[in-house]
């Protein structure tokens, strides 16, 4: 039923969910829920007074931290009797062994006995100020029991393509009540990259939608899961919701899960569902993102450590209070959906807003207008989209109240100072904090941010500056190859650059690639033997403040959205008249990055250039997503090499960037009128 706007989600329906909660507490014979009291009160953290004296036990004496905030911020069925069992050069990641707990009842339940009344969910629908009325645990429970009357069991992974939704939501709880992992892939990618991922995850169910609306525009999610089932023959049900009332062909395989329409198989459903007794290691979610190879991985996140990790930092990078409403506008198909839309908030008992829109849909205003609708208190989002408002003027903004509104943060790429200053004078009146927040799929959650900290410590534009409870952040000389990969000291002093990495584990890390554990050695901890490396780099000024620089492999930043070159450049490949390709990002003033792409056709080839590049930028968006599609095409005869036959990827990225004296060493190439060729033909093209 779709109602006008006003209409939420609750936390509870009725007493029902007091009796699951009772029961499952009973597991263990007593209550470990003990929301109410503020984290230095901790059994265990008494006597620390002060972010900074917390922050210095959290890394000096990691095990206490870790533990008194786990039994603190947790509900618990049985008690973990290991803190964590970690070997960072073997990538081994283990916390609160021993423990046990579900993860829908810590976002859920355990909130009847704090705060039944509580909106749980506000969805921000495309066509603005409409929203659903449904109970988000009745429908998680009942989802729960549906998957599992199909068959799904603990342990299985079910695929989820939607939309930012409640009934998305719901899917990724009720999977994690009856204890199958999810696998959300976002809904903008193509048919082709949904069925590699469900492949990979080896997932027999999927739960998808009949069509997507955003921004305006009708998708059809439907017809794109119906392509990549031809791929995908270990798929045996997909669950079909209704977005939208255009209906969709089904298949003797689809089952419409929940229609408008009275008796569909959702209604049917009980409202109560026993939660699986989960161990702390049990997987929560794969979450596949972008490397510097071709294949992207799925990363594994588990159950405790990742739960407690989004929730701590929800509360302390955000100053979240109960009561708040907190609205990050990102998509749950990506990781700061998962983190700071679903989990860290649900397990907080905050009111988190759902956006399914764009920021300019159905004028630059839309955000602004939601907060005021909606009286937000944090908000969060990408630097990509403040670039993008800001050219629009501030009378946007200036025309909404935006005086609920306590802390701003920025996420996902670097925020440019101009972009910082904007959304700190006009978007927060110069009023709110800005929290530039460094993190990763791989992190779980934001690990480097301006707060916490004293609430008046300073704030330096385009910084993320400090590290967070628990994270030991190193500089690692990036100079010294040995034998091909990156081998390097410690740099201790300030006012200097080098590669990001974490001394010390957190709970919140990535566990392992999914069915490819060697390949997450290599990745991260492989590089600096005993440090996890993040493939960034960064610099720490003198003060020991972070600020990120950007990648260090070749991945790029497009809107936000990480890919991989390696992964375009595999799709362009597949072209019958190209004979190689190279990929590189470059400076993008609302993207941030922008793609580019050198192409090298085979002999003999004769094709019209406008031709061939409209060709090549469907088959990107076919294959990958539209936003992996190439903003450049440059045709050369051939690209710079080494004697070795490497392509200098070094040289076309500063040839895009027009930045010609930083060529750089060319000693190493093959044939230096090569890159000449490049810069002549990359001038033509501009
Ligand atoms: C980049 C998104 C600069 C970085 C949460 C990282 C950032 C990659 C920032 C992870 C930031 C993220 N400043 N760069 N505040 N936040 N990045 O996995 O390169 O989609 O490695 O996670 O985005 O992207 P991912």
């Amino acid at each position: 039923m779709w109602l006008p706007c006003g209409c939420t989600s609750k936390y509870v329906a009725s007493s029902f969910a007091r009796r699951t909660l009772a029961s499952y507490l009973h597991v263990s014979g007593r209550s470990r829920c003990n929301v109410a009291a503020f984290m230095p009160e901790a059994a265990g953290l008494e006597g620390v007074s002060g972010r900074a004296a917390l922050r210095e036990l959290s890394v000096s004496n990691s095990e206490s931290f870790w533990a008194a905030v786990a039994r603190h911020r947790l509900c618990w069925s049985t008690p973990f009797h290991t803190v964590q069992d970690c070997d960072l050069s073997r990538g081994k990641i283990k916390w609160f062994e021993g423990g046990k707990l579900n993860v829908s009842v810590n976002c859920l339940d355990r909130h009847v006995h704090t705060c039944p009344e509580r909106v749980a969910l506000i969805w921000e629908r495309d066509e603005r100020g409409w929203c659903c009325t449904d109970e988000l645990l009745e429908m998680t429970c009942r989802l729960g029991n549906l998957l599992r009357r199909h068959g799904v069991k603990r342990g299985d992974c079910v695929t989820i393509y939607m939309p930012t939704c409640p009934l998305a939501v719901a899917s990724m709880l009720a999977c994690a009540r009856i204890g199958a992992a999810h696998n959300v892939v976002f809904a903008g990618f193509s048919a082709d990259a949904l069925a590699e991922r469900i492949r990979d995850a080896q997932s027999s169910t999927v739960i998808t939608v009949n069509q997507g609306v955003r921004g305006g525009k009708v998708t059809e999610l439907k017809k794109t899961v119906d392509t990549a089932m031809q791929s995908c023959p270990t798929v045996k049900q997909v669950f079909v919701a209704m977005r939208t009332d255009n209906p969709v062909t089904m298949t003797a395989r689809d089952i419409a899960m929940e229609e408008v329409r009275e008796q569909k198989e959702m209604l049917k459903e009980d409202v109560v569902c026993e939660p699986a007794v989960m161990n702390s290691e049990d997987v929560l979610f794969l979450l596949y993102t972008s490397g510097s190879t071709g294949k992207p991985k799925g990363l594994v996140h588990t159950q405790a450590g990742y739960l407690l990790y989004a929730a701590l930092t929800h509360r302390y990078v955000f100053s979240y209070h109960d009561g708040d409403v907190f609205g990050c506008v990102a998509d749950i198909g990506w990781i700061t959906g998962h983190s700071y839309v679903v989990y860290g908030p649900l397990a907080n008992g905050a009111t988190t807003v759902l956006f399914e829109s764009t920021p300019i849909y159905p004028d630059p205003g839309r955000y602004w207008d939601m907060v005021e609708r909606l009286k937000i208190n944090q908000f969060y989002g990408a630097p990509t989209a403040i670039r993008l408002l800001l050219k629009y003027g501030d009378q946007w903004v200036n025309k909404y109240d935006r005086s609920t509104l306590k802390t701003l943060g920025s996420v996902g790429e670097p925020i440019n100072t101009e972009a910082w200053e904007w959304y700190h004078r006009v978007v927060g009146d110069g009023r709110c904090p800005v929290v530039d927040t460094w993190w990763q799929t791989e992190t779980g959650g934001i690990c480097i941010a301006p707060r916490p900290s004293d609430p008046d410590a300073e704030i330096v534009p385009g910084m993320a500056m400090r590290p967070f409870f628990g994270i030991n952040p190193v500089l690692m000389d990036t100079e010294v190859i040995v034998f091909g990969f990156l081998q390097g000291e410690v740099l201790t002093s300030n006012n200097t650059s080098g590669a990001l990495c974490m001394a010390q584990p957190w709970p919140g890390m990535a566990r392992t690639i999914h069915n490819n554990h060697q390949r997450f050695i290599d990745t991260y901890f492989q590089p600096y033997p005993g440090y996890f490396f993040t493939g960034d780099g960064a610099y720490r000024s003198e003060e020991g403040y972070y600020q990120i620089t950007g990648r260090l492999d070749d991945v790029i930043n497009v809107s936000g959205h990480r890919i991989g070159t390696a992964e375009i450049e595999d799709v362009v490949n597949q072209c019958p008249a190209v004979a190689e390709s190279a990929v590189v990002g470059y400076t993008h003033s609302i993207k941030g990055q922008g793609v580019y792409a050198f192409v090298v056709l085979k002999k003999g080839i004769d094709v019209q250039e406008a031709d061939l590049s409209r060709q090549l930028n469907g088959m990107v968006s076919e294959k990958i997503a539209k936003y992996a599609s190439p903003d450049f095409i440059q045709f050369a005869k051939r690209l710079p090499k080494t004697r070795s036959g490497k392509i200098m990827r070094r040289v076309l990225r500063k040839v895009v960037e027009s930045d010609l004296e930083g060529l750089g060493d060319l000693s190493t190439l093959d044939d230096p009128a090569a890159v000449q060729e490049i810069i002549q033909g990359h001038e033509k093209l501009l």
